[in-house]
């Protein structure tokens, strides 16, 4: 084996590795299909990503800033759209591929990563879009204003907050609060991908706009989105409207109120006995 070749399948493996997958195997095959891309790599499209795609993606091995990875912890180099097996990554391990994050931008502006909080059995995951001030400075999500309307939310309908998970699709302050930025999205994504996978939620509810462009690829106008349940998955997705966008329009609270009793009929028609 020519040293390139190895330097190659040596930065491959490194890439790998840093999406979190650590055991390789190796199916003996002609050479001449060595060469070239790897079978199933797929190629990165600006296209916004559809439901059912954004969803496949997240079972599938991913570029880290870029694509969703996969959960499976094997991964036959020469097969990669078939994992071996798939088993569930912890969050623990998710948190700690992540690290003291410098993938983007944001990393320079924070006080704390606020990966996410809650049950890591939860039926129900909810996707903010960035920790804003006051979750920065404790390193938790939803803590502030927009957090507390969350929890009465949450409570108008019976569950408790410690029965959900709460995360966000960047895990850095954008600074001033403003919209993150599609390379931070890209950056940060995969991990939130990752959360996700690892919990295995029925549903996962998607706060606000660029919750719902990144979690479900779809981009048209919150209040067009809304109310609606989307397949992700085997799992569903229900749009609604960021709590802060309340703050800031208070009669819209009825858009919450509503949204968050689908929430509560969905789990209770999805409970089993
Ligand atoms: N807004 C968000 O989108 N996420 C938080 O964690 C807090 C406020």
């Amino acid at each position: 084996m020519s040293n390139s070749l190895k330097n190659e399948i040596a930065a491959r493996l490194e890439f790998y590795r840093e999406l979190g997958i650590e055991e390789f195997f190796i199916e003996p095959r002609p050479a001449a299909e060595l060469s070239g891309t790897i079978p199933g790599e797929r190629t990165i499209s600006n296209e916004p990503v559809q439901p059912a795609v954004a969803a496949d993606l997240a079972t599938q091995s991913a570029a880290p800033a870029q694509r969703p990875p996969t959960a499976a912890r094997s991964l036959n180099l020469f097969e990669a759209e078939k994992p071996r097996a798939k088993e569930r990554e912890t969050l623990e391990h998710v948190q700690s591929d992540l690290g003291e994050c410098q993938r983007c931008k944001l990393a320079g502006g924070r006080k704390h990563i606020v990966f996410g909080q809650g049950n890591p059995r939860a039926e129900l995951v909810f996707v903010g879009e960035g920790p804003g001030a006051d979750e920065d400075e404790q390193g938790l999500p939803f803590v502030g204003r927009a957090g507390q309307l969350l929890n009465r939310m949450l409570q108008a309908v019976g569950i408790r907050r410690e029965e959900v998970y709460i995360c966000n699709v960047v895990k850095c302050r954008p600074p001033g609060n403003r919209t993150p930025e599609r390379d931070e999205v890209e950056a940060c994504s995969p991990f939130l991908f990752r959360q996700i996978e690892s919990i295995q939620p029925k549903l996962v509810c998607c706060l606000g706009a660029p919750a719902v462009k990144t979690v479900l690829g779809l981009k048209e106008g919150i209040l067009k989105l809304r109310g609606r349940f989307y397949d992700f998955g085997t799992a569903k997705a229900l749009a609604t409207v960021h709590p802060a966008y309340v703050l800031r329009n208070p009669r819209e609270e009825k858009i919450l109120r509503e949204d968050f009793a689908k929430i509560r009929d969905f789990l209770r028609a999805t409970a089993t006995r």
